[in-house]
């Protein structure tokens, strides 16, 4: 009676929401069609963070791009053709990068079991393996048995990616449209405790917030003044680090950092907006809470609209769609 109970549910949800896929995720699920998977992309992250220590960051930004789209199906890898407009081509996309990592990872494993191996699982694995370099052990678990999808469109980005200027409003409506909770917006937004940020994005905070040449009031004027001396009015190529003190350090700062006000975008600041949000900010100073509980939200967040089962292909080259 109940597993009928619930199998009914779960077709319900799968109808409505299509929550219940992210089910069909489980651990090593290559274990016997590649059993070296895993750990050749383990060894491959270790290789590429000790030669650029900014790759965390990179893939793990990459990693959330991917799911915001069409779920976590590396439609965020895909090129733009002679008819299409992909993903990695629309603004939000700036600057994106560390697509030759999985890609050089990809071409690794399709030497050892062609076919096999899904982007969307590589990009997963290489987001948590890269962030974890720092720990000597992974930071959290990953279920894997994606596969890849075959639509990347540029058009897509703008409704589904949260702006940096986004209000606490509008950044829980966007959390919420992919399943995820106030409290998963809290905490994964402490990923930006690594990181850069472009100066155009701040512009407004620092030189025109209400259109009279003033400045953000829930920023720090001593930091404003900081952004300001590294961020000219009309710069848009030079970055800013996110978190100050320790921009490829994996940790809690970013929330002390918002306390003070220095968080960087308006969506940072934005957090302390509300009440409930503002609570959570305060409890996730703690580094061992904070890590606990971003363990949790990256396993919800990579189970977003998964393709699993014979949905979806393995592609053989992560950037294009099989022919
Ligand atoms: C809550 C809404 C979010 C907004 C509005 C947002 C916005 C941004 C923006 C505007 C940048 C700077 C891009 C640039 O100028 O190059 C950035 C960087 C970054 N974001 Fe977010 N983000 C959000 C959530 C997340 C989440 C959930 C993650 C991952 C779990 C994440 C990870 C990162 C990382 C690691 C960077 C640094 C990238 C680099 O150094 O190149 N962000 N984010
Ligand atoms: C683009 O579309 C045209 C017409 O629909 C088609 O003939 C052509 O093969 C397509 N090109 C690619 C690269 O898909
Ligand atoms: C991002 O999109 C722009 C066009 O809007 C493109 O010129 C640029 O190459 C893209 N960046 C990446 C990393 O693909
Ligand atoms: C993508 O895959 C779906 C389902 O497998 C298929 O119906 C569709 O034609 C494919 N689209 C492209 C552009 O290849
Ligand atoms: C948030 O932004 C939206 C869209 O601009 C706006 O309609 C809404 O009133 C804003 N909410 C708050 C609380 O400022
Ligand atoms: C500030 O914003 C206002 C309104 O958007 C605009 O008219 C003005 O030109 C801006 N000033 C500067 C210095 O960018």
């Amino acid at each position: 009676m109940k597993s009928t109970f619930f199998v009914v549910v779960c077709v319900v949800l799968v109808i409505f929401l299509g929550i219940c896929e992210g089910g069909s995720l489980r651990k090593h699920f290559y274990k016997h069609s590649c059993p070296e998977a895993e750990s050749i992309i383990n060894t491959k992250i270790q290789q590429h963070v000790s030669a650029n220590p900014n790759l965390p960051a990179k893939l793990l930004r990459l990693h959330f791009h991917d799911c915001f789209v069409r779920g976590c199906d590396a439609s965020v890898l895909l090129v733009s053709t002679a008819n299409n407009s992909a993903e990695k081509d629309s603004i939000p996309n700036l600057t994106l990068s560390g697509f030759e990592v999985i890609n050089d990872i990809k071409d690794a494993l399709e030497a050892i079991c062609p076919k096999t191996v899904s982007c969307a699982d590589i990009l997963t694995l290489a987001a948590r393996d890269s962030v974890s370099v720092q720990f000597k052990k992974p930071l959290w678990e990953v279920v894997t048995g994606r596969r890849d999808g075959n639509v990347s469109n540029k058009n897509e980005v703008f409704g589904n990616i949260p702006s940096p200027f986004f209000n606490f409003t509008q950044l829980k409506q966007n959390f919420a449209s992919k399943g995820l909770t106030l409290h998963d917006l809290v905490v994964l937004s402490g990923a930006h405790t690594i990181g850069v940020g472009h100066c155009n994005l701040l512009r407004n905070r620092l030189y025109n917030f209400t259109g009279k040449g003033d400045q953000d009031p829930s920023l720090d004027t001593r930091y404003a003044a900081f952004l300001k001396r590294k961020c000219q009015s009309g710069d848009i190529t030079t970055t800013v680090d996110m978190d100050p003190g320790s921009p490829t350090n994996f940790n809690t700062d970013y929330y002390p950092n918002l306390l003070q006000k220095k968080g960087l975008f308006s969506s940072d600041a934005a957090l302390l907006r509300q009440q409930q949000s503002a609570d959570i900010v305060k409890e996730l100073v703690d580094e061992g809470k904070f890590f606990l509980e971003f363990a949790q939200s990256m396993k919800r967040l990579g189970a977003i609209g998964v393709l699993t089962g014979s949905a979806g292909e393995i592609r053989n080259d992560c950037s294009v769609v099989n022919s």
